[in-house]
C-alpha cells in the first residue's frame, strides 16, 4: 500500500553539532560538555574533535542535500561556538559559520529547522555554576537563545529548544552528574531538569517576541511502552515508564505544571526543585506552536515491587541509564514479538503510530519527527556504494506508519531521518552509523572523509520527489 503525502510536507533529514562539525576548538570554539565526554574515549573510539568535519565541507554537503531535494533540514548550533564560554563574549566567527549555512541552505530551498542547544553545554559553565543545577544556567541559555534569535531569526522560523531534555537527564555524563550518593544524585537532577524548563519557558518567550511568525517547540525523546502481560498491574507499570520517561516532560512544557504522580515521587523521594513563585505564570503561559519527536524503538516493562533491600523510587544501580527500572514502579523487558537491531533497539514501525496518535489526541498541535534512523556498520563494497537495503527497509515502514497517521487524522508537519551523513554516534563512535551518506572514516583513521551516497539516500530521493511511499 503506498501513502501520499500533504503537499507542502517537509522532507528532512537530521543531524546535531558535535556530531557532525568537528572543527572543536577552531575559530574561538570553546569546550562542550559533549567534547569533554567524547574525549575520554578518544583511545578507543572516533571524538568530536573532527567528527565528520561538517565544518570544513558544509558546502559540498549542503549540495548533496540539495542534490536529494530536503525541504528542510534540521541540524542545531553550537552554543560555544557563538558564545564559547557560554555566558559570556559572544564569538563574531561561529555567528559567521552559522550564517553561511543557513544562507547556503535557503539558496538551496531548503528550510532550515534549528536546535538551539544538543547535548553540549559549553563546559565553562560546568566550572562555573555546575551547569544546569544553577538558575544561572537558564538565564544564560536565555541569552544565547535571544543572540540567536536577533542574529538568525529574519531567516530562520522553526526554532527546537533542548533536543531531548527527558532523555538527557537520566543520563549523569550528558548533564555532567558525578554526584555518588544516590539521593543527592537524584535531588541535583530534579533541580537541573526544572531549571531546563525554566529555560525551555525563557526560550519560547523570547522566540514569540523577537522572531517575526517564528515557531517553537521542544524535540521530545518519544517511545511506546507495553506491558509483558495483561495483568493490570503489568500495564500500568507500563504505563508509569512513559509516564517518567517521557509524558511527564511533555506536560510541563505543554501545562507549566508537573503532573500529579510526578510531584508525588519528587516529594516521596524529597527532592522537589527549588522554584521562584514568578516562575509558575512563565512556565504555563510559554506554549509550544508544535511537537518535535525523535523516535527510534519501544520498550516493554512489567511490574517491579519494591521490598525490604529496595526502596519504591530507587533507580537500579548499574544498568542502562536510558532504559533503568525503577522499584515500586516497572521493569523493563525483552519484547520476543519485535525484531532488534544489532545495537538491541526493539524496532516497532506500529509504535510510531500510537506514539503520533496519543501525542496528537493529548496536545492537538502539529507534530514533526526530527530523528529516525537505524544504527549499523555499513560496508563501502568493491563497486564502491553502500547497499544498505536494512536502512531502507527501516526508514519505509516507519514513513508507511506516518502515512497510516495522517489518515487516522493525525496533523503532520515532516518527518526528518536521522541521520543525513554519517556521524558520531553519541556513544559507539563511527561503528555505528546512521547516514543516507557514508563518510569515508573509520574510528581510529580520518582517511578521506569522502561523501558517498547510499543506496538509501536514491531511495529516499525518490520518496521525496513522488511525495509518496
Ligand atoms: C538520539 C540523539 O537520542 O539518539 C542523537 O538525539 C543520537 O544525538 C541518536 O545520535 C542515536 O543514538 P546513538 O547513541 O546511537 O548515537
Amino acid at each position: 500500500m503506498s501513502y501520499k503525502f500533504p503537499e507542502n510536507f517537509l522532507w528532512g533529514a537530521a543531524s546535531s553539532a558535535f556530531q557532525i562539525e568537528g572543527a572543536w576548538d577552531e575559530d574561538g570554539k570553546g569546550m562542550t560538555v559533549a567534547d569533554y565526554n567524547s574525549f575520554k574515549r578518544s583511545d578507543k573510539q572516533a571524538d568530536s574533535k573532527v567528527a565528520s568535519d561538517f565544518y570544513h565541507h558544509w558546502e559540498e554537503d549542503i549540495n548533496l542535500m540539495k542534490e536529494l531535494g530536503l525541504k528542510a533540514y534540521r541540524f542545531s548550533l553550537s552554543w560555544a561556538r557563538i558564545i564559547p564560554d557560554g555566558d559570556g563574549e559572544v564569538n563574531p566567527k561561529g555567528i559567521e559559520f552559522y550564517n553561511k549555512v543557513i544562507n547556503k541552505l535557503l539558496s538551496c530551498g531548503i528550510v532550515p529547522f534549528v536546535t538551539l542547544y544538543h547535548f553540549d553545554l559549553p563546559y565553562a559553565l560546568v566550572k562555573k555554576y555546575n551547569g544546569w543545577e544553577a538558575r544561572e544556567c537558564a538565564y544564560a541559555f536565555e541569552r544565547y537563545a535571544k543572540i540567536c534569535f536577533e542574529n538568525f531569526g529574519d531567516r530562520v522560523k522553526y526554532w527546537l529548544v533542548h533536543n531531548e531534555q527527558n532523555l538527557m537527564m537520566r543520563v549523569d555524563e550528558r548533564m555532567n552528574i558525578t554526584e555518588k550518593d544516590i539521593f543527592k544524585r537524584e535531588k541535583i537532577r530534579a533541580q537541573m531538569d526544572y531549571h531546563m524548563f525554566l529555560a525551555h519557558a525563557l526560550t519560547i518567550r523570547a522566540c514569540h517576541e523577537i522572531v517575526k511568525d517564528g515557531k517553537i517547540a521542544c524535540a521530545v525523546s518519544s517511545t511506546v511502552t507495553y506491558p509483558m502481560t495483561n495483568k493490570p498491574a503489568d500495564v500500568w507499570a507500563a504505563r508509569l515508564n512513559n509516564l517518567f520517561k517521557t509524558d511527564y516532560c511533555l506536560d510541563m512544557h505543554a501545562y507549566g505544571e508537573y503532573p500529579g504522580y510526578y510531584m508525588k515521587y519528587l516529594e516521596e523521594q524529597n527532592i522537589v526543585p527549588l522554584t521562584k513563585p514568578e516562575d509558575k505564570n512563565l512556565l504555563r503561559a510559554s506554549k509550544m506552536d508544535f511537537i518535535a519527536l525523535n523516535y527510534y524503538r519501544t520498550l516493554t516493562a512489567r511490574e517491579f515491587p519494591a521490598d525490604e533491600n529496595h526502596p519504591k523510587g530507587l533507580r537500579q544501580e548499574g544498568m542502562n541509564e536510558v532504559d533503568y527500572d525503577m522499584y515500586g514502579y516497572w521493569k523493563i523487558e525483552k519484547n520476543t514479538n519485535l525484531e532488534a537491531s544489532e545495537y538491541g533497539a526493539q524496532i516497532d514501525p506500529t509504535g510510531l503510530r500510537i506514539v503520533l496518535n496519543d501525542y496528537w489526541s493529548r496536545y492537538r498541535l502539529p507534530l514533526i519527527i526530527t530523528e529516525n534512523g537505524l544504527g549499523t556498520a555499513d560496508t563501502l563494497t568493491q563497486d564502491g556504494k553502500i547497499h544498505d537495503d536494512y536502512r531502507i527497509d527501516y526508514i519505509k515502514k516507519h514513513i508507511e506508519a506516518i502515512g497510516q497517521a495522517i489518515e487516522d487524522g493525525v496533523e503532520m508537519m515532516g518527518y526528518c531521518p536521522w541521520s543525513i551523513i554519517d556521524l558520531l554516534s553519541s556513544h559507539q563512535g563511527f561503528r555505528k552509523r546512521y547516514g543516507l551518506v557514508y563518510v569515508n572514516r573509520s574510528d581510529m583513521d580520518l582517511m578521506n572523509l569522502a561523501r558517498i551516497p547510499k543506496d538509501s539516500f536514491y531511495w529516499y530521493k525518490n520518496v521525496i520527489q513522488n511525495n509518496c511511499c
